[in-house]
């Protein structure tokens, strides 16, 4: 009885936390224009398909959130994330037949341009004579696949890229593709990659302008950010397959956290992974156990994010049998 009670207790409070943090969020600026672009591509791509038991989509988020600290922001907390495991991972996906939602971190790694040097634009490219602007030999293979594969997929409509910046707009966001994924029952999967922040200031209580630096030491109270993958599993889109990550830079605790979040967010799926060896191994927790996946270390060029990618599509097409859809 007690049990209920504190879980009861403890569901009152996120939703008050929850609506609080998006209450207090500075609106959305576009969001027509993304509501728009959701529907138009759940349409396209399940709605109007003939066979929707074939049909997938998958929202692979990637990339760090900010924390700014001033509304007119100068400065601002960062999650560390590359982006390279959504973009790795949003590749495999359309590879095995999804159509992907990208809620990505501007500036971070796209797919398809992981092969491509740093500056692609000053590497890329060379002056060949006068007026033509030529492909350097050495990146031609490379820039080739990248075009090729991308345009193919953005071609057939297969993939949507949303950006986000702050934390304000990665969850305003993540809650409107949610619930536009909410009519996919089983066949929506959720890829949670994003390094996401933990506290935020308040916009109501964040200061307008620069702070400055004559008044001395800066004291500053963090709130908690709620954490929705609670909601997002109960309310936003039930049915859907989730898989949430887990990093950590201390490997005593990975495991125990990772099953922790399975519980406690009732995940499908967790994958833990630690700072230093992430792009080596992952652990992936389940209901059913631990699984480890490697990186092939005998395939030049190889990655986690390919037998990853297997396991994840092979679990949710259980997943999806079970649900009877
Ligand atoms: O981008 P790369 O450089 O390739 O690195 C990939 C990665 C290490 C960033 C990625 O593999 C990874 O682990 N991403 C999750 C990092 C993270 O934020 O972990 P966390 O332990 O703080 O959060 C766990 C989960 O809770 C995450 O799925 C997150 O989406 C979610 N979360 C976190 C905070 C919060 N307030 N609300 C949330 O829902």
């Amino acid at each position: 009885m007690d049990e209920i009670k504190d879980s009861e207790h403890f569901q009152e409070t996120l939703y008050t936390e929850i609506k609080s943090f998006f209450d207090s969020s500075p609106p959305l600026k576009d969001v027509d224009e993304i509501n728009r672009k959701l529907e138009e591509f759940i349409e396209r791509n399940y709605s109007s398909s003939e066979n929707k038991t074939t049909r997938r989509v998958v929202c692979v988020t990637s990339g760090g959130t900010t924390v700014p600290l001033e509304q007119r922001c100068v400065r601002y907390i960062d999650n560390f994330s590359s982006g390279h495991r959504g973009a790795a991972s949003t590749e495999y996906f359309l590879k095995a037949g999804y159509s992907v939602i990208f809620l990505y971190r501007r500036g971070t790694c796209q797919p398809y341009c992981r092969s491509l040097p740093d500056d692609p634009l000053l590497e890329c490219f060379d002056i060949t004579n006068e007026s033509n602007i030529g492909v350097n030999p050495v990146h031609a293979e490379a820039v080739k696949k990248a075009i090729s594969e991308h345009h193919s997929a953005v071609i057939k409509g297969n993939l949507l890229k949303l950006p986000f910046t702050t934390i304000f707009e990665y969850l305003q966001i993540l809650q409107l593709i949610a619930l536009s994924m909410r009519s996919l029952g089983s066949s929506a999967m959720f890829y949670l990659a994003a390094a996401v922040s933990d506290f935020y200031v308040p916009w109501e209580t964040m200061t307008v302008h620069k702070i400055q630096s004559r008044s001395g030491p800066l004291d500053m109270r963090l709130a908690q950010v709620p954490k929705m993958l609670s909601v997002l599993r109960k309310d936003w889109a039930p049915m859907a397959f989730c898989i949430s990550f887990k990093l950590e830079t201390d490997t005593k605790i990975l495991l125990e956290k990772a099953d922790m979040a399975l519980k406690k967010y009732k995940m499908h799926m967790v994958v833990a992974n630690e700072l230093l060896t992430r792009k080596e191994e992952v652990i992936v927790v389940s209901r059913s156990g631990k699984i480890t996946v490697h990186r092939d270390k005998n395939q030049p060029g190889s990655d986690v994010e390919s037998p990853l990618i297997k396991l994840v599509v092979d679990r949710h097409s259980e997943y999806i049998k079970d649900s009877g859809s």
